[in-house]
This record gives structure tokens, sequence and C-alpha cells, in this order.
């Protein structure tokens, strides 16, 4: 089976998705961030502290590139389609856009205290979300509405458009 690639910003989902998605295919589950931090022997937020964002872009480039094209279910950090290059990256492989709405992502991490983009007090995230749409959409084989939807259910909705 071609590996699932789950796009999407912060707090769509995709981590606990790909974890139940991995579960049913009885497939191995890979997360970019994860592997980020394996290989870097760093948390996320503290590669942004000492080597910034740019660094971390290199490190989240050099990781997907290293994922399974077949049997894998994946998981990406939320900022994956900032580079063109992955966009492009993507364009022949199964990729579900995991697509939220603003008032639900902020629902979703209003206790988030680990994610340093969402922390930045001085970046504007609805307008990040809206300037990622374009690129979520471009990347997407399909897109799933997450909105009020259980886990359960929207794992049952990837399953069935597969
Ligand atoms: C980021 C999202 C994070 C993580 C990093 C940057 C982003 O992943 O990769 O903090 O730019 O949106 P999640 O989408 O899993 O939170």
């Amino acid at each position: 089976m071609q590996s699932i690639y789950l796009i999407g910003f912060m707090g769509s989902g995709k981590t606990t998705v790909a974890d139940q998605l991995g579960k049913y295919y009885q497939l191995p589950v890979q997360d970019t961030d994860q592997m980020i931090e394996a290989m870097q022997n760093k948390k996320i937020k503290q590669i942004f502290a000492e080597e910034g964002e740019h660094q971390f872009r290199q490190y989240e480039h050099d990781v997907l590139t290293t994922t399974e094209s077949n049997n894998c279910i994946i998981a990406t950090g939320g900022g994956i389609i900032e580079q063109d290059r992955n966009v492009h990256w993507l364009k022949d492989k199964q990729v579900i856009y995991l697509q939220t709405s603003w008032p639900e992502i902020v629902n979703r991490l209003k206790d988030e205290g680990d994610r340093p983009i969402w922390q930045d007090q001085n970046r504007d995230k609805e307008q990040l979300l809206l300037s990622r749409e374009q690129k979520y959409l471009e990347a997407a084989t399909y897109v799933i509405r997450t909105d009020g939807k259980s886990i359960d259910l929207l794992v049952k909705e990837i399953i069935e458009v597969i």
C-alpha cells in the first residue's frame, strides 16, 4: 500500500489520526517532528530557540524525504508546505489534508504551551492559516474537514476515500 501522508495546521489532529490509521492498517507510523527530535536529540521548541526556524525547516525537509513511500502512515508538521520543494515532493504521494477552521484550532490549542509558532506573540496565526490554505490544497490528494468530528469518524472517512 502507498504510504499515507497527513498534512494540516497545528491542532488539526494529524498525530492522533496517524496513530489510529496505523492501528487500523497495522502499519508503522512516522511523525516528522518526532523524527527531527530523535535525530537532533532536542525538542522542537529547543531547536527553534537555539537554531532558528530556518534550520528547523531544513531538518524538516531532510526527514520528509527519508520517509517510506510504501506501507507507512506519516504525520507531518503543520508547516511542511511552507517549502515549495516539499509541496513538490508530496505531489505523487497519497496526501490527506485535515482541514480545520480557525475557531476550532483556537479551541483545540487554547492550553497549548509547546509549539513555538503558536506561542509566538509576534505572529498572526490566523493569517498564517489563511496563507497556508492554498498550499495545503495544492499538496492534497484528498481533503477531509475535521470540525466537530471525532477521531473515529475522521479515520472512517479517510478509509472510505482511500
Ligand atoms: C509547526 C508545526 C508543528 C511543528 C513546529 C512548526 C508549524 O507541528 O512542526 O512547531 O510551522 O505549523 P504540528 O503541526 O504537529 O503542531
